[in-house]
């Protein structure tokens, strides 16, 4: 990829304090979108990241702070045959974490990822998301892989949702969730086609075990290798991290702010 272009697309990353502090400007990015009128599509990522950003949203509902149906909302990613209500699922965790997501999903404000393997369902809910209008918000994790939601190294980015074969090193990470079961060898996920075509994209990592990630995809060669390193490509991208998920980062003045 060219330099100025490149650089022209880099996301603006903000290096925190805290996962606390992490968490509390991602909700701030919630927080904006949902002043608007037209009920935007947020899209929510799952994993332990999000998991204090979504009890504190949770949180902001109850105390009638946030109204969630100002927004219209769908996630990332399922693990083939587990269906919404079943733990272990990608949407038994939201609920978990924000139980306020339960009621969208009962009202049908919430779009589940279908969790069956079946190309035309997994169309289907591309299409009904386009029909929305496409996503607004997308929150997004990082594997240690450098994967974005479920799309792992290597496959190509010209991918929307899809079926997924999990990485070894994606399956490590999700034993203790099913722990004694076995992890699933297969998901569904938004592709990085999928991801790149939400409109604001915030990406947020913290610890030291996410900091060799953070650097091959904001320092990195900008390709299949890291998925993540898509969002160079993005231009409207902003990247959450701790000092430890940064650790390894060398930052350039145009795209970085050492705010913590
Ligand atoms: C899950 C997802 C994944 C996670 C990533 C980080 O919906 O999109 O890409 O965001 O694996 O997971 P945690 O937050 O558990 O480190």
């Amino acid at each position: 990829m060219p330099v100025e272009l490149q650089k022209a697309r880099a996301p603006e990353v903000r290096v925190l304090r805290t996962p606390d502090e992490v968490a509390e400007q991602a909700l701030a990015e919630l927080r904006r979108v949902g002043e608007r009128t037209d009920r935007p599509l947020v899209s929510f990522a799952t994993g332990g990241t999000f998991t204090a950003m979504l009890r504190a949203l949770h949180a902001e509902v109850v105390a009638g702070r946030f109204a969630l149906d100002r927004v219209q909302a769908t996630h990332l990613d399922e693990y083939e045959g587990y269906a919404p209500q079943q733990r272990g699922s990608m949407v038994h965790e939201l609920g978990a974490a924000c139980p306020s997501l339960l009621g969208m999903l009962a009202r049908g404000a919430f779009l589940p990822v279908p969790h069956r393997a079946d190309e035309a369902e997994l169309r289907r809910h591309e299409l009904r998301l386009q029909q929305l209008g496409g996503v607004d918000l997308q929150f997004l994790g990082i594997g240690r892989n450098g994967h974005l939601a479920f799309h792992e190294p290597m496959v190509p980015w010209d991918r929307g949702y899809h079926i997924a074969e999990l990485s070894t090193v994606t399956r490590d990470d999700a034993r203790a969730r099913f722990a004694p079961d076995p992890v699933p060898l297969r998901a569904i996920t938004a592709g990085v086609a999928t991801i790149l075509g939400g409109r604001r994209l915030v990406l947020c990592a913290f610890g030291r075990g996410k900091a060799p990630a953070v650097r091959a995809m904001l320092d990195g060669e900008v390709g299949p290798a890291c998925p993540a390193s898509a969002l160079r490509t993005h231009g409207n991208a902003l990247v959450l991290l701790d000092r430890e998920a940064a650790s390894l980062w060398t930052p350039r003045a145009a795209s970085s702010d050492r705010s913590g």
